[in-house]
Formats: structure tokens, sequence, C-alpha cells
């Protein structure tokens, strides 16, 4: 496959992953809550901008011996996986040994690993876990079945076309964790991204096969801010070191949370223009939240109004079902040739708290005091630091070469397409390749539109009947050059599995997870 195709087949992978979220349910809960939050002057959430690394991050103190560790980690078998040809590993990696915190990752190879990119995801949350929504739901090569103890093969998994690592971040998330339980009290964005580079760094120590491979940053819904600061703090640390420490070629964030003014009225614009919630609470939204004409009764009603429309939808794609019987079965249910299975989080909550699967991940193996959860109230509750905007951070990116593409699914209302086309305009950016639509099976996608200096924008179109989609290929996405003039988005027969791909169906980005 050419070079630049990764993100096109990426994209079009990643159609399928709408389809399988339903963890983003949470993820977009905490989102919306925490955006409220945010908007509340004097706001316990730090809003400055993002603080990069300190400049003496030392980094022969921060990274320790691996050899070893990465034969300890391998994965020979998930507990009732289907058989597959590609290899896994799991384990932690300390990024700070005086606080004894430890990152957990689960990496998926490629079957074909060595020709193949290094692809980093994380989900959002605030505080929530890559395992439970990225690997679990979306992108990941498994997903649960409904019986909580087997699993079937995702055939859209992004690992047909890069070598994919789940990181749970910060530690809190997941099966990361601290041994200073007062961290969990002082976690925000920066420590994070500190984290997320003192993880890598000693992750490819361990892997140090990875080392100069072309190297993506990906991730969805409140990753908006953790993969802009993540390549933030490697291109500071690849100058300071005057060489390449981490070859990144770009950065990818869906449904993602960017700019707060206009992400958040892009999701009641979204609401309303969707029909559900009326015109006349959006206006009331629109005035009386904002700056000019704040009223803080008016703003709480509106609000508490469209909260109270919305309530019963599953925000993550609003045209999807709930769940409404997340019991385990004694046998696993056929999955639905959509993939959407509205209960997921019940039977991925019950996988991942399995003594067996966490033994056979390498996973909690300090017993930690509390369950595996997706989403963890203590960081949510007690973030500390949060930019209003990481539209500088972009910028940064596409001013030294790491290409940026933002996607969208547009039946999302967590991270809505609305918020994500308002955050892009407010870069003021000029079009490279104006709007246009990209075809598979002679049926719109999803659209795209470039912009001069690197950024791609891309949707995908909701869900369409299930004979199309099941019969539907991808023939072709055009799209536009990168920078240096390069074609970066011709696909033939995308994937490695005939290039079949679902109809896009967008869910919240995970979300999105806030995600
Ligand atoms: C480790 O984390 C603590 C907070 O728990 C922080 O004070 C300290 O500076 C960190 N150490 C390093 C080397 O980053
Ligand atoms: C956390 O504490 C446990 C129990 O003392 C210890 O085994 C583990 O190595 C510590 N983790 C880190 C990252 O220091
Ligand atoms: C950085 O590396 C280049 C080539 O390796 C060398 O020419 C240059 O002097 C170095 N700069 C500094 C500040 O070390
Ligand atoms: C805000 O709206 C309330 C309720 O309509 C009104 O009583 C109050 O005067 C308004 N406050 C301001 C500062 O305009
Ligand atoms: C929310 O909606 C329910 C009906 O769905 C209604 O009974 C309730 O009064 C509403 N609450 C508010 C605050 O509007
Ligand atoms: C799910 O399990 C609970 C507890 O065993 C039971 O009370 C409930 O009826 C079950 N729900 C359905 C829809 O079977
Ligand atoms: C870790 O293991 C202990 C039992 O040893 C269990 O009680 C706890 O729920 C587990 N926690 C996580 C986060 O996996
Ligand atoms: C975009 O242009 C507007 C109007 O000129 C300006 O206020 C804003 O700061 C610009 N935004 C960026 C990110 O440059």
């Amino acid at each position: 496959m050419a070079k630049f195709s990764l993100f096109f087949v990426l994209f079009t992978l990643f159609l399928s992953h709408f389809v399988g979220s339903s963890l983003g349910k949470k993820q977009s809960d905490v989102l919306g809550k925490f955006y409220k939050a945010k908007k509340i002057k004097n706001s316990a959430i730090g809003k400055s901008y993002f603080k990069t690394a300190p400049e003496n991050l030392e980094l022969e103190k921060v990274i320790l011996p691996q050899e070893g560790l990465k034969e300890k980690d391998w994965i020979k078998n998930l507990p009732g996986q289907p058989p597959v040809k590609f290899q896994q590993y799991g384990g932690y990696v300390t990024v700070n040994a005086s606080a004894g915190r430890a990152l957990y990752y689960y990496f998926t190879e490629a079957e074909n690993s060595e020709s193949l990119p290094l692809l980093l995801w994380l989900n959002g949350g605030p505080g929530c876990s890559s395992i439970a929504y990225g690997a679990m739901e979306e992108l990941g090569p498994f997903r649960v079945n409904s019986d909580g103890k087997t699993l079937h093969r995702n055939q859209y998994a992004w690992n047909h076309v890069a070598n994919v690592l789940f990181l749970e971040s910060p530690a809190g998330v997941g099966f990361s964790y601290t041994n200073t339980s007062s961290d969990l009290k002082t976690t925000g964005d920066t420590r994070t991204a500190n984290d997320n580079i003192v993880f890598l760094l000693n992750w490819l120590e361990r892997f140090p096969e990875y080392k100069n491979r072309d190297f993506y940053i990906s991730g969805e819904s409140y990753a908006g801010h953790y993969v802009p600061q993540l390549a933030h703090e490697i291109l500071h640390h690849n100058k300071l070191a005057n060489r390449t420490l981490i070859n990144l070629k770009g950065i990818i964030i869906g449904n993602a949370v960017i700019n707060d003014d206009t992400d958040l009225i892009g999701v009641y614009e979204y609401f309303a223009s969707h029909a559900l919630i009326s015109d006349e609470t959006y206006l009331d939204i629109k005035k009386y939240c904002s700056n000019d004409d704040y009223n803080k009764s008016k703003c709480d009603g509106a609000y508490a109004i469209a909260d109270n429309n919305t309530n019963n939808l599953y925000i993550y794609n609003i045209y999807f079902p709930l769940c409404h019987d997340g019991n385990l079965t004694k046998y696993p249910k056929i999955p639905s040739p959509l993939q959407f299975e509205p209960c997921s989080d019940n039977y991925v909550y019950a996988y991942l708290n399995r003594r067996d699967v966490q033994d056979a991940l390498h996973a909690n193996v300090t017993n930690i005091k509390y369950d595996w959860v997706a989403c963890s109230d203590p960081l949510f509750y007690n973030w500390k630091d949060s930019p209003v905007t990481i539209i500088p951070l972009l910028q940064e990116s596409l001013a030294n070469g790491v290409r940026v593409w933002i996607f969208s699914g547009d039946t999302d209302g967590r991270v809505p397409v609305t918020s994500s086309k308002k955050s892009i305009k407010a870069m003021n950016l000029t079009v490279d390749k104006p709007w246009h639509s990209w075809l598979y099976g002679g049926e719109v996608g999803g659209y795209v539109e470039t912009y001069k200096g690197g950024l791609t924008f891309a949707t995908t179109w909701g869900l369409t009947d299930l004979e199309d989609l099941l019969a539907s290929t991808v023939k072709e996405i055009e799209g536009g050059a990168d920078q240096t003039g390069n074609e970066i988005v011709k696909v033939d027969g995308a994937g490695s599995e005939g290039g079949a791909v679902e109809r896009s169906t967008p869910h919240e980005l995970g979300e999105e997870s806030i995600a």
C-alpha cells in the first residue's frame, strides 16, 4: 500500500468502529458535564494554556532498563479468543518511579508488522479507558460476546493497516495505577502528556524494533487534547535532543474536543438541526450562555431542558438503540452484522474483571483495590488543567510537518460534526481542495475538505440499509495531497479484507468519548 494511504485506510476502517461504539456512552456523558464545569466562572479546572514538560526532563533518568520485558509481556492467548495470526502484548511501563505510577498498554501487532507504521490510540474522558472503548468496542481486533467470557473478531480492526498500541492514560484509568493515591486528585492535561511521553520512550526501549518506525498518534473525543499535547511533547524533546527520538508523522483525532467555545455551541446547533431540541431552547443557549448576554438562571434553565430532551438517547449515535437488557447470557448471542451491540459496556466490564483475563493480559499485577471500570470518576471530578483550546498545538504540528487529520462521524451528538466544522473554521485555514463527497459502492460515504498546510477534515455519513452496508466496497476514496504534493488519499480496496467497509456509522466518536 502506498505510503501515504494510511490515513485513508484507517479512515475507512474507522467506519466500523462507529458502529461498534457503545462504550462511548459513558465517555460522552462525562464530557458533557466537563464542558459545563469549565464554562463556570472561576471554575476549579485551570484553563490556562498548555504548559510543556519541564525543560530539564532528563531523559536518561526517566528511561529505565527494559531488557527481557517484551518477552514477558507477550500474550499467548486471551481467554475465549478465536485463533489469530498476529501477536499481542500487554503489560506495565513505570512512568514515575518515586510516585509509583505505571501505565498499562495493550499492543496488537499487524500480521506483517515489519512493514506497517506504529499507531498509538487514546480514548478520552478525561478518565476513560482505551482498552474499554478503543480496543474492545471500536478498532481493536476483538469484541466481547454477550456471555462476558468469549470474544469474536472485529473484521474492521485497525491492525490490518498498522501496529496498534492502546494506552490506558493517565494513571488511574482502567488498569493503569498509581501508588500515590493523591495523584488521582492532582492529574490534568499536563501530567497526562508528561507521563505519556515517558511511557513512549520506555516502550520504545522495550520494543526497539519500532524506534525508527513511522509513528502516528490517534484518539477521539477528549483525546482531542491528549493527541496534540503528546505531539507537542515529542516535537519539543526531539528538538532538545537534536535528533529524532520519536518519528512522528501525523496525528488523527476523531469527534474531538478542540476549542471549547465552538465545540460547545456546535452541540446545541446539532441538537436543534436534528430536531432533538426546540429552536427556542437553542436560541436561549446561544444567547444566555454566551459571554455577552450571560444570565446564569436562563442559561442553566435552557441547558436543563436540552439535557432532558436528549436524556433517553444514545448520544454517540443519536439513531442507535439503548441497552435494555445488559445481563450476560449463558451462550453468546450471534453478533449483529452491523456490529452494533448496545449492551457492550456490560460485556466488556464482565470480561475485563475476570481474573483469568487479567492474568492473560498481565494486568492488575499489584491487586488494585478497586474494580476495573471504563471511566474513572475520581480523575474526572478532580481534573486539574484543561486549556480552552488546542488550536495552537494543531498549528504547531502543521508547522513542523506533522500532518493533521480531523474526522467526524456525523451522527454523534457529543462532539458533533457541527462542532468540528466550527472549530476548524476558527483556525482560519485556506482551503486547498474544497468540500466534496467521497464515495464507495457508488454512494456517498462522507465528505472531505483539505486545507493548505497539511490538515484534512473528513466526515462519514450515517448508517445506510443493511444490504447495502454488507455489499459495500470501497472503490476509491480520493482526497487531497499532503504538503509535499504527495497524493495521500487514494485507496483501492482498502484494508486487507477485500476492501469491505461498513457504511459509516459514526458514533460519537466515541467520544466519543468525551472520550
Ligand atoms: C513524579 O510525580 C510526582 C507527583 O506525584 C511529581 O511531584 C514528581 O515531580 C514526578 N517526578 C518526575 C521525575 O517527573
Ligand atoms: C506499587 O506498589 C506495589 C506494591 O508495593 C509494587 O509491587 C509496585 O512495583 C509499585 N509500582 C510502581 C510503579 O512502583
Ligand atoms: C544538531 O545535529 C546536527 C547534525 O547531526 C549538527 O550539525 C548540529 O551541530 C547539532 N546542533 C546542536 C545544537 O547540537
Ligand atoms: C436573568 O434572568 C432572570 C430570569 O429571567 C431575570 O430575573 C434576571 O434579571 C436576569 N439577570 C440579568 C443579570 O439580566
Ligand atoms: C423532563 O422530562 C420529563 C418527561 O420526559 C418530565 O416529566 C420532566 O418534568 C422534565 N424535567 C424538566 C426539568 O424539564
Ligand atoms: C437481569 O438480571 C436481574 C438480576 O438477576 C433480573 O432481576 C432481571 O430480571 C434480568 N433482566 C432481564 C431483562 O432478564
Ligand atoms: C485487581 O485485582 C483485585 C483482586 O486481586 C480485584 O479485587 C480488583 O477488582 C482488580 N482491580 C482491577 C482494576 O483490575
Ligand atoms: C482567526 O481570525 C480571527 C479574525 O481575524 C482572529 O480573531 C482569530 O484570532 C484568528 N484565529 C487564529 C487561530 O488565528
